[in-house]
């Protein structure tokens, strides 16, 4: 668990929103929505633009797979480009790009209604994509990610985006899985000045990926790369001779898949999250009003990648579904200096912010002067996501970009959820901020904290988040395995959503989300499952077993640090764990650096050889052990505080 801070529960901000309203007043209206909420997200879902409207809103006969909005149809495409094509908004701008370099690019809602029909229409008659079809995307953060992803969508085309701090291995595995047609690259994308090689990534995976027929790849470094006759093409050389276009968007039911995206899990490899259309963008058109307010003079800007989570709902799907204008930055938000990201506020005049405790944390560790070079008084409303927020971060923030006035909060939610369910609600009623804290549930969705029977537990007290009603947005299955679905999120308490979080609802009713009940660790809000890397650290011949947890990190919130018993025949050297280190960045990625490499003789096991990741990070943290009733050898714990000890 990553949460050391004590929870300030008492104190509390108010700020001046003719729509604040006390705890208690809103608990009152919320039960209102909860207690009828498929009526309620009916409402909210009757604001979209379906081209046949549901017969059924939720089709609850075979729980957990519940579907919503049965019966209606709907592209995500035409949501977010046609319909404010055909409307005021066509000249109005839709993304304002700046690259790391500085270079930037604007494109209205024309530009990306004629881009979007033109890729789609290159992906139907030269990739021969059709309807049910799946393809992959690793590409930085260009505008072309988002309008593939938008063209893919008008084809009913099943998408997956890899993020592009993930390396070989990550991409072969999630491409197989979700057995894509087709791979879109580019030559390169730029990374704190330096280039990432994503071709020659792309080119190593597909070695291991039968399905792929093409590959596509889009220019943005000029660098030179390897081109397979026949498979690899240029994008632009793809797209050179096709015309403005129109091409029709599928009618998509409601419950058809979106897109898959693959995250992290304690055991087994990634899951692919499959998320539906009609209930997906519903939950995105609530909370884009509720949580961010979201008006069209504003200029909203979501400092996340594309290749989460956070990226697809609060940067692709969600603002432009409301026909909103944004930033998107390619890079690195303290490159080339650490006020980038104020530069990028101050400039663009960002008036709706989304960003992450880590990056909070980073610019404190810079110093007040680099925000106080710029001006950012045009920032509103601000939000944070992706791992608990420290009261400190909070404040610092807050004083320094909110001003001391505006509502700033906390947004809980995770890839399975498709989109905010706990949050402080600017745009619909708000409630006094509570540093640290998520807020309350949004309206529509009903969240506690329970025990281990999943019962309730007392105010103030720690258990697990679940949801307990099902909601517009969530999982329709994990992609080829609804069993791990049922097992996973739907078995610890049946009859409830287990979220895999350690929450506490405080005296007044708000949510305090503490940080993973299992082994995930949250990397700079990035998740990693440690399969992945213990998988890739026993890829290193030298390495027979290997264990990885989560320690806690003064910017990155957590780091993962590993053990590992070597294969007869080797010793533990310095350079011996740089190698070790650097595999794992080759098949994982640089996002899955590990921060230490400890050498044991023995992992302390489970008489069934399961390995107790628990006791290890117990001792790590110095905390209390526990039951270790079930521990095969006792002995192995000592080995791990010897090891510690040794090298700290
Ligand atoms: O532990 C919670 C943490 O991030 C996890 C979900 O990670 P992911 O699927 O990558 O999605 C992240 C972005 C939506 C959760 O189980 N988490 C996310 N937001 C918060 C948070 N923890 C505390 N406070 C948050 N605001």
């Amino acid at each position: 668990m990553s949460v050391t801070w004590a929870l300030p529960f008492e104190t509390k901000i108010k700020p001046k929103l003719n729509n604040l309203v006390d705890e208690e007043t809103y608990e009152k209206i919320h039960e209102t929505t909860v207690k009828d909420y498929v009526r309620f997200w009916e409402g909210v879902a009757s604001q979209l633009y379906w081209y046949k409207k549901w017969d059924k809103a939720i089709d609850d006969s075979n729980p957990p797979f519940y579907k919503w909005f049965v019966g209606g149809e709907l592209n995500a495409s035409y949501l977010t480009v046609d319909r404010h094509y055909n409307s005021w908004k066509r000249n109005k701008v839709a993304i304002i790009w700046e690259g790391e370099d500085g270079t930037t690019k604007e494109l209205s809602y024309a530009d990306l209604y004629f881009e979007v029909n033109r890729v789609a229409y290159m992906l139907r008659e030269k990739m021969k994509l059709r309807k049910g079809d799946a393809i992959a995307i690793y590409l930085p953060m260009i505008p072309e990610l988002p309008i593939f992803m938008l063209a893919a969508a008008r084809l009913g085309v099943v998408f997956t985006v890899i993020f592009s701090g993930f390396s070989s291995d990550a991409l072969a595995s999630r491409i197989n899985d979700s057995e894509a047609k087709v791979v879109i690259t580019a030559d390169g994308g730029y990374r704190r000045g330096k280039i990432i090689d994503l071709k020659g990534i792309t080119d190593k995976a597909v070695e291991k990926s039968p399905t792929v027929k093409n590959v596509i790849v889009v220019r943005r470094t000029g660098s030179q790369v390897n081109m397979k006759e026949g498979r690899d093409y240029y994008f632009d050389d793809l797209i050179r001779d096709i015309p403005q276009t129109y091409v029709e968007p599928e009618r998509m039911k409601s419950e058809d898949p979106l897109y898959i995206l693959y995250t992290s899990g304690t055991t087994g490899k990634p899951k692919g999250i499959v998320h539906d259309t009609g209930g997906y963008l519903t939950l995105l058109h609530g909370t884009m009003n509720w949580v961010f307010d979201i008006r069209d003079e504003d200029v909203y800007w979501c400092t996340a990648d594309i290749g989460w989570v956070t990226g697809h709902s609060y940067i692709v799907f969600g603002p432009l579904l409301e026909g909103a204008t944004e930033v998107m930055y390619e890079g690195a938000l303290d490159y080339p200096q650490p006020d980038r990201w104020a530069s990028i506020i101050e400039k663009y005049k960002v008036s709706v912010l989304y960003t992450s405790p880590t990056a909070i944390r980073s610019f404190m560790k810079y110093g007040e002067e680099w925000v106080k070079k710029h001006d950012t008084s045009s920032v509103r409303v601000m939000h944070s996501v992706g791992e608990p927020i420290n009261p400190e971060a909070f404040e610092w923030f807050y004083k320094n970009v909110g001003n001391g006035e505006i509502p700033f909060g906390s947004t809980w939610w995770m890839t399975e959820t498709g989109g905010i369910m706990i949050s402080n609600l600017p745009g619909y009623l708000m409630i006094p901020m509570k540093p640290g804290s998520n807020g309350m549930p949004i309206p529509g969705v009903e969240a506690d904290v329970v025990d281990d029977n999943g019962n309730e537990k007392a105010r103030g007290e720690r258990g697990y988040l679940v949801l307990k009603n099902p909601w517009p947005g969530m999982p329709l299955t994990i992609y080829k395995d609804p069993q791990r679905y049922v097992q996973v999120y739907w078995s610890k308490f049946p009859g409830m959503f287990y979220a895999g979080d350690y929450a506490v609802k405080d005296e007044d009713g708000y949510f305090w989300i503490l940080g993973r009940a299992d082994e995930v660790i949250k990397v700079s809000g990035h998740r990693l499952g440690t399969y992945e890397l213990e998988s890739a650290l026993i890829e290193h011949p030298a390495v027979a077993e290997a264990a990885v947890i989560g320690v806690s990190d003064p910017v990155k919130g957590e780091v993962p640090i590993a053990f590992v018993i070597l294969r007869q025949g080797n010793s533990p050297s310095e350079e011996l764990k740089k190698e070790i280190i650097n595999t794992v960045r080759e098949k994982v990625g640089p996002i899955a650096s590990v921060n230490e490499v400890y050498f044991v003789g023995k992992l302390p096991k489970t008489r069934s050889g399961k390995i107790m990741r628990r006791v290890i990070r117990a001792v790590a943290t110095n905390s209390e052990v526990g039951d270790v009733s079930t521990l095969e050898d006792e002995a192995s714990v000592e080995e791990i505080r010897e090891a510690l000890e040794e090298f700290s």
